[in-house]
Formats: structure tokens, sequence, C-alpha cells
């Protein structure tokens, strides 16, 4: 996906986590730019913005979804607890952005193994996941899961994921071998072993992480 303005500044690799607080001064600039276009050059937050929107919007029409997950409005009001990761390249000889993935945290119930409702607090969830359509299934998508899971220090079968797509799911079986779901009473898909190793109700504090 192209801007009308050079996206290279906020990419100095290819994939980017997106500050959240570079997007909350933007939507005042955001008005004042559409007031006054010629008057100051985009701000990054006002490009991060508008590039969240665009790939937040792409990705509801590639789900089927009739309102966008992801929009930064969204970002700014769940600025503690939601991140964003954006992907890059050049390779059509101009800057185009390629892919989103948005995770957070989330305090669910959720069932484990044997049907037991258990409150799982902080538990990491795959909220919105996009890579466009001339770029899908070349590996893509598994480099920005892959830094997305380092960098918030996760393992796949530990992460909820809300609604997924049936390309999600064939994305998590080929690259994770995630296969076997948890039955759930809410639109959150768990796999097997996320339960694993965490200690009997009681010895815990703070849930599942
Ligand atoms: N049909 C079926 N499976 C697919 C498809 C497809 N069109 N595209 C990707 N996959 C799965 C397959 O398992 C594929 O392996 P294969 O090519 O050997 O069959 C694997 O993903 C490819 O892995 P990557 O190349 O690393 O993934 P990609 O860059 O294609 O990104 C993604 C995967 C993000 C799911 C992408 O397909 C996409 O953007 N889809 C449209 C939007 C979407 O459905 N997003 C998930 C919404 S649900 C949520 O976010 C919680």
């Amino acid at each position: 996906v192209e801007f009308e303005f050079d996206i290279r500044d906020l990419f100095p690799q290819e994939i980017i986590r997106v500050q959240p607080h570079l997007l909350r001064p933007q939507t005042l600039s955001a008005l004042l730019k559409d007031q006054n276009p010629k008057a100051a050059p985009p701000t990054p937050g006002y490009k991060l913005s508008r590039i969240i929107d665009e790939m937040g919007q792409l990705s509801a029409v590639a789900q089927g979804l009739r309102t966008a997950v992801t929009t930064a409005e969204k970002v700014v009001d769940n600025m503690t607890n939601h991140v964003i990761y954006l992907m890059a390249d050049s390779e059509s000889g101009r800057w185009a952005v390629t892919g989103l993935l948005k995770v957070g945290t989330k305090d669910l119930f959720l069932f484990d193994e044997k049907g037991v409702c258990r409150r799982a607090d902080q538990t990491p969830a795959i909220l919105d996941f996009y890579i466009h359509e001339s770029r899908q299934r070349r590996g893509l998508g598994k480099a920005i899961f892959d830094k997305m899971l380092a960098d918030q220090g996760w393992s796949p079968c530990k992460c909820s994921v809300d609604r997924p797509s049936p390309k999600l799911l064939g994305f998590l079986a080929k690259h994770f071998g995630l296969v076997r779901t948890i039955p759930q009473g809410n639109r959150f898909v768990l796999y097997e072993g996320f339960f694993d190793d965490v200690p009997p109700e009681g010895q815990r504090s703070r849930g599942t992480r």
C-alpha cells in the first residue's frame, strides 16, 4: 500500500513497533492539516495514523467485516495494552506498507481442557493481522509474527486469538503446529498447551500469562 507521503523515515528496518504516544498529538495536527494542507509537512504521528487506518480498513475488507478492528483512534484509546507492528518494503521501487499485526492482553474467562472455567488475566491476544494481498504466502506473515513473539516474549500456544479467519487458522497450523483447539464460550480461540505449566487455582496471583 503506497501513500502520498514518504514513509521511509518511519521504517529504519522493515518491521517497526508503533509507539502509541506518537499518535496522540496527531489527531489535532490532522485536523489542522485538513483545514490547511500546505501549512506543514505531515508529522510521523499523522503518517502512522493514516497508515494504521488504511491497513485496518484493508484488513476488515479482507476478513469481510463491516467495521475495522484497528483504527489509530482505537489504538490511542487503548494506549496501555495494544501494540501494533507494521511492515514495509521497497520491492516495487517505491516504499509500500505490506503488513499490520495488532496484539494486546485481555482479562478473560476461559475453559481449560477439562471444561473448567478459569480466570486468565493479562492473556496474550492476537487481535488483528493483515498482509497485503500482493505479498501473501511468501513468509512475510511469519516474519512479522516472529518479530512480535520475540518482542513480547510470548510463545504461540499461549496466545489467544480473537475470531481467527480461515487463513489465520491455516497460518498457525502451518508455522506453529497449532491445530487442536480448546473449546471456548467466547469469540477467542485457544490451542492445546495454553494451560500447561499453569499452577492450580489458588496458587496463582495474576492468572495465566
Ligand atoms: N488460503 C489459505 N491459507 C492461507 C492463505 C490463503 N489464501 N494465505 C495464507 N495462508 C496460510 C497458509 O497456511 C499458508 O501456507 P501455504 O501457502 O503453504 O498454504 C501460510 O498462511 C503462509 O504463511 P505466510 O506467508 O507467512 O503468511 P502470509 O504472509 O500469507 O500472512 C495472513 C498470513 C496474515 C493470515 C494473511 O493471509 C492475511 O492477511 N489474510 C487476510 C486477512 C486475515 O484473514 N487476517 C487474519 C484475521 S483474524 C485475526 O487477525 C485475529
